[in-house]
């Protein structure tokens, strides 16, 4: 069967290698992909907003399944553009995507099927934001509503901060504000868990944790990832059974209440505190760096899983793991994530020698006349799977360094609560 798959990061280059291992699969086309797809798949040039073109070429060209990447798309409802055609899409209508697509949605959600997260106000106006600050204690954190490319979150440690973000929101940094999302700062330590869904059952999809701040130490601005593992540390059958029923259980039933029955990746970014679940938030897809670091691990076909869920079919299927650790660091241009130069290139990349239990993938890379350069921030994802992290990590700058890259840089302690140094 053809397939095609929407988006151009690492994420979608790790999904293009995963499925082209399908002895289903003839040929895949990338909407537009990367460097990386381009070895595997057929990139096309498609603006990924013109649903239309899309499908005209989806169906000129036989793709029987789309898997769609990144979340934009699924929010403007793509799955729902396609559900009159032959074509398969993979991903949450347009309903369901609200989960990512505002913040308010999940919270509401929350609230009316007491699903734990941090408490919250949800706020109008400036006017009425900043008088609640006068009572309440900080820190805080302040959220824009809307998609925000991960940078509408603000932890508050003072009214001032707190007055700043508040007056960015309602002035249109991330787009129109009608509402502006006050929560209490929860105390823990992250974990993201993942499932999949055919929209009558779940499956786990394994768990990870990323570092999204661009500075060693877990400091600085906030990124897209720069790097992940994954297990994550905290997981076990206990805390397993929590997320579950307290959390993902009441909100898959939740959505089916309103007409939706969920399809797709599901990302639950949480909170552990003392043991206890916390949604922080919720992702509509798979994470970037986490789907790199955590596909590698799959043993069951992953076309085969994609089917069975686009059947409602899960419940037939066992999808299994290979037990072992997984990180990934991603090599960054330097300056990202502000200003960073494009078009330099990647001289070595051709010359590393993966052992199979590493990978590369790409993200903001493009070829011209056989040559790789950089296109974007987050240039190339190492991944190493190992019996421990250390290990997998060293594995990784070993193949930083030979490639030595002048333009890139990265984190060196990605990992470092499961690594003792
Ligand atoms: P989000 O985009 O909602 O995942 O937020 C980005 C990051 O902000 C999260 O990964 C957390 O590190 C942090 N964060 C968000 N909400 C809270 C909260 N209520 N308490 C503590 N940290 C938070
Ligand atoms: N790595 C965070 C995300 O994909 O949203």
């Amino acid at each position: 069967m053809n397939i095609g798959i929407i988006g151009s990061g690492g994420r979608e280059h790790a999904i293009c290698q995963s499925i082209k291992k399908s002895p289903k699969v003839k040929k895949i086309y990338c909407f537009p992909g990367n460097a990386g797809t381009s070895e595997l798949a057929e990139n096309i040039d498609i603006d990924i907003s013109n649903f239309n073109k899309i499908k005209e070429f989806s169906i000129f060209n036989k793709i029987s399944l789309i898997i769609v990447g990144p979340e934009k798309p699924l929010v403007d409802g793509i799955v729902d553009f396609f559900k009159d055609s032959e074509i398969n899409i993979f991903g949450p209508d347009k309903i369901s995507s609200q989960l990512e697509g505002s913040k308010i949605f999940t919270k509401k959600i929350c609230e009316t099927y007491k699903i734990p997260t941090a408490k919250f106000g949800i706020f109008k106006n400036y006017t009425e934001a900043i008088t609640f600050l006068d009572k309440t204690q900080f820190p805080l954190v302040v959220k824009a509503d809307g998609l925000a490319s991960g940078k509408g979150v603000y932890i508050c440690e003072n009214k001032d901060k707190a007055n700043i973000a508040i007056q960015e929101i309602f002035n249109g940094k991330f787009g129109i504000a009608k509402n502006v999302l006050i929560e209490e700062f929860l105390v823990g330590e992250e974990m993201s868990y993942f499932v999949i869904s055919d929209g009558k059952e779940i499956q786990n999809f394994e768990t990870a944790q990323d570092h999204k701040r661009v500075l060693e130490g877990d400091k600085g601005d906030n990124t897209g990832g720069m790097g992940a593992y994954s297990p994550s540390r905290l997981i076990n059958k206990d805390l397993e059974e929590k997320i579950l029923n307290k959390i993902i259980k009441p909100t898959i039933k939740a959505l089916k209440e309103m007409g939706s029955n969920y399809k797709g990746f599901l990302y639950a970014g949480l909170m552990i505190v003392n043991r206890e679940p916390f949604l922080i938030e919720y992702n509509v897809r798979m994470g970037d760096p986490e789907c790199q670091t955590i596909l590698p691990k799959l043993k069951t076909d992953l076309l085969e899983i994609i089917e069975a869920c686009c059947n409602k079919k899960l419940k037939n299927l066992n999808v299994e793991w290979y037990d072992q650790k997984s990180l990934c660091v991603v090599l960054c241009s330097k300056g990202y994530p502000d200003k960073y130069s494009k078009n330099i290139l990647i001289k070595n990349i051709t010359k590393l020698n993966l052992d199979k239990s590493d990978f590369i993938y790409h993200a903001g890379t493009k070829k011209i006349k056989d040559k790789i350069y950089s296109n974007g921030g987050r240039v190339i994802n190492f991944v190493s799977l190992s019996s421990n992290f250390k290990e997998c990590r060293n594995n990784i700058f070993n193949h930083i360094n030979k490639l030595n890259w002048k333009n890139g840089f990265f984190r060196k302690d990605i990992g470092h609560r499961v690594i003792d140094e």
